[in-house]
């Protein structure tokens, strides 16, 4: 009597726990599902706190060794916002936009190229993650020239622009377009050898 209820006792927190687990997994895949490219946003302020949570986000990136040359600008100034939307058709009128650089001066360099566009990349998707967690829309967006954004904000002349993401509440009119739902199979990109 006394070992079936020791099993059944095992046999349960097993079950807890590899339900905590599958609940984790699902977790992340639920918001990678979640998020798309969002290009119309409410003009509702993003709160402080939750711009605290998504720059935190992306301070715990992993950058490779460990050098750390992101450097985030927040606009969110009515001067800031109008002057990037100068500089890019895809700030999509959104009230904060990241501009997501790295350090020249420390970034790690090898033969000849450097990993500041892979490290800001790292930082700029837990970022993403993080803002979508929070009930906020992002996009990524290439769409500025580097050297013309630099000289509008008068960056240092170490600070490199390597994306914009525009944040904020999704408008109620917003929705994925179809790219959201356009993926390739495992089967063409992924090889197991
Ligand atoms: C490196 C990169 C650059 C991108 N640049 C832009 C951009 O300049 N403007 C834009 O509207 N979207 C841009 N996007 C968003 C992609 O078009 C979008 O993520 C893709 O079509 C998939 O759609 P989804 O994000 O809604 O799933 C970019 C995405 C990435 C990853």
């Amino acid at each position: 009597m006394k070992k079936t209820f020791l099993f059944a006792c095992v046999a349960m927190m097993l079950a807890a726990c590899t339900h905590s687990n599958e609940q984790m997994t699902n977790g992340f895949i639920n918001l990678a599902r979640q998020r798309y490219a969002v290009r119309e946003y409410a003009p509702t302020p993003v709160e402080q706190t939750k711009l605290d949570s998504i720059l935190e986000a992306g301070r715990l990136a992993p950058t490779a060794r460990n050098v750390q040359p992101q450097h985030i600008y927040v606009l969110q100034s009515p001067e800031a916002i109008a002057k990037i939307n100068e500089l890019t058709r895809c700030a999509y009128g959104a009230p904060v936009v990241f501009l997501v650089c790295y350090d020249t001066d420390s970034v790690w360099t090898k033969d000849g190229s450097n990993s500041g566009d892979m490290d800001c990349s790292i930082v700029g998707t837990h970022m993403m993650m993080e803002a979508t967690e929070l009930g906020l829309g992002t996009c990524w967006v290439k769409w500025f020239n580097p050297a013309e954004v630099a000289t509008a904000f008068e960056l240092p002349a170490n600070h490199r622009p390597s994306f914009l993401m525009p944040c904020g509440y999704a408008a109620e009119t917003s929705k994925p377009s179809d790219h959201h739902f356009s993926r390739k199979p495992l089967s063409e990109t992924v090889t197991y050898k």
